[in-house]
């Protein structure tokens, strides 16, 4: 053997070590993209035993960076039952979509340069089964909840770094958004459990970011007038009325002044975005959508946005409050499919369903056939989906998880209306922290771009300005700022 073919051997070797992750999972290309990845991709599935089995499929993106530095993120997107490919195509994945001229042609990929795999190990999860591409064999109709969706979820982590072992010493954090504030902290919770119980593979779980998310009944509703009274939506009239009516409790009116007052709220607010009040709402031509055939307002107000071309995010991204005050509560959690007579107002995921449903799609990135795991929806209906929450309010998980040392982030667009910000920082300052940086800008591009409160324990408030619901989408470049100054534990 000569010495050049002992030298390619042993960086075979090299490299074979270096690089355990499972080969059958590469991503190799993928249609509407005809560049370089910047780094490498790999999707499939990890199967959860039990009768039947639960199939998982992720996307995991290795950082474009230091991918053995870099910490290892897993994301969820919210709903309950909204994949996280949401937050792939509309948010912070390594590409930008471009929809198609044509109508049901795959859109155009280009590099996304404000990627969240620019600084970190990203794994996008379909949770729970029947959500996505993740299913179980010859199942129709998924019944399940916050505690089991929390221990299937970490069951998957387990055996995800058991099939990717040279990332078990990375520091890993947990993040999503919207219903995501109530998978993001149960799933941290069972984990640290299972990092007591001394569960193998160890976990190096480090915290946590929860961007507009689901919390608290109370306190997420309670947000709700404040918001529009500040954002100049409703007069001052009628927020006094509420403020008298209601005794500034704004949840479960219990006289008939203060439902009423809430309902004139309702009224004004209607016909916004409900995700972000500065964007205009997108109506599908010949669209029936239930909120404007249940006010009166005028036939020409209906037209609104008719003509203009649809934006490019998703018809159903159920937070917590549409119709408006149709809040998370224990209990079966509605879908929109309920909710809603036809599409969700305002929005258009046309992109992502169009691309995610093309069968070289599928096949390029290990997802099961269509006739196997059903067609890829956003967000589950509820003929598929029957979701109970059932872990009640969040304040407990975030008072056990910052009190044992893990770092928490919690993140609000502040145009949302869904999960707006007022009922966000009046939860995270209920748990009675000391403020140890008080209010004050953060910049990004030497622009203020929103507000941070940091507490004591690593607990951590921001607004992003000008943000809606899902902050990347809106704010790419702000978000990769703070998200990357936070991984690495920066003033942010
Ligand atoms: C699912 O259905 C197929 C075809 O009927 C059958 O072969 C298979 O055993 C079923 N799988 C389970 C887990 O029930
Ligand atoms: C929070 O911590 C307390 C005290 O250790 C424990 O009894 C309780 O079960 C924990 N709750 C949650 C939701 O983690
Ligand atoms: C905050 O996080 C840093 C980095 O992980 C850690 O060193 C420090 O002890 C934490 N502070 C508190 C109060 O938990």
């Amino acid at each position: 053997m000569t010495t050049s073919n002992g030298s390619l051997v042993c960086v075979l070797l090299t490299l074979v070590v270096i690089e355990a992750a499972p080969q059958s999972a590469l991503v190799t290309q993928l249609p509407g993209f005809d560049g370089t990845f910047p780094s490498k991709h790999y999707a499939g599935y990890v199967t959860l035993d039990g009768n039947p089995p639960k199939n998982y499929f992720y996307y995991f993106v290795v950082s474009e960076n230091k991918p053995l530095q870099d910490p290892v993120v897993l994301w969820l997107n919210g709903g309950p039952g909204c994949s996280s490919f949401d937050g792939f195509v509309f948010e912070h994945g390594p590409f930008n979509f471009q929809p198609a001229e044509t109508p049901g042609s795959l859109p155009t990929l280009h590099l996304n340069p404000y990627s969240w795999s620019k600084v970190s190990n990203i794994i996008y999860l379909d949770s729970p089964a029947g959500v996505g591409f993740s299913y179980s064999p010859n199942t129709s109709l998924y019944v399940t909840g916050d505690t089991e969706t929390a221990q299937n979820t970490h069951s998957f982590l387990l055996k995800w770094f058991e099939l990717y072992p040279e990332y078990q010493a990375n520091r890993f954090f947990i993040a999503g958004e919207s219903y995501a504030g109530v998978y993001v902290p149960t799933l941290a919770s069972e984990v640290v459990k299972g990092i007591d119980a001394g569960a193998k593979p160890l976990i190096n779980f480090k915290g946590y970011l929860v961007g507009n998310g689901v919390a608290d009944h109370d306190y997420d509703e309670n947000g709700f007038v404040p918001f529009t009274y500040g954002m100049g939506l409703i007069s001052d009239q009628m927020f006094k009325e509420a403020v008298n009516a209601c005794k500034g409790i704004f949840h479960d009116p219990n006289t008939e002044a203060c439902a009423n007052a809430l309902n004139k709220i309702d009224i004004a607010v209607d016909g916004l975005n409900i995700y972000n009040i500065l964007e205009p709402c997108y109506h599908a031509p010949g669209s029936n959508e239930e909120v404007f055939k249940r006010t009166n307002l005028p036939p020409s107000f209906k037209q609104l946005g008719v003509t203009e071309k649809p934006m490019a995010v998703r018809k159903r991204i159920f937070g917590r409050g549409w119709p408006l005050r149709a809040s998370v509560k224990e209990g079966l959690v509605p879908m929109w499919s309920q909710l809603m007579a036809n599409e969700v107002p305002c929005v258009d995921d046309t992109v992502a369903t169009t691309w995610l449903n093309d069968v070289g799609v599928r096949k390029a990135i290990h997802a099961a056939a269509e006739s196997v795991s059903g067609p890829w929806e956003l967000c589950a209906s509820f003929s598929k989906l029957r979701y109970y929450h059932d872990a009640g309010s969040m304040i407990i998980y975030h008072k056990n998880l910052t009190t044992r040392g893990y770092r928490a982030l919690i993140y609000s667009g502040d145009h949302d209306m869904c999960v707006p910000y007022t009922g966000t920082e009046a939860w995270t300052a209920s748990l009675g922290y000391k403020i140890i940086d008080e209010w004050r800008p953060w910049n990004s591009n030497d622009q203020v771009a929103g507000y941070v409160q940091g507490y004591d324990k690593n607990l951590s408030f921001l607004t992003v300005k000008g943000a809606g619901h899902t902050v990347p989408e809106y704010k790419p470049r702000e978000a990769l700022d703070f998200y990357s100054r936070w991984l690495e534990g920066k003033s942010i």
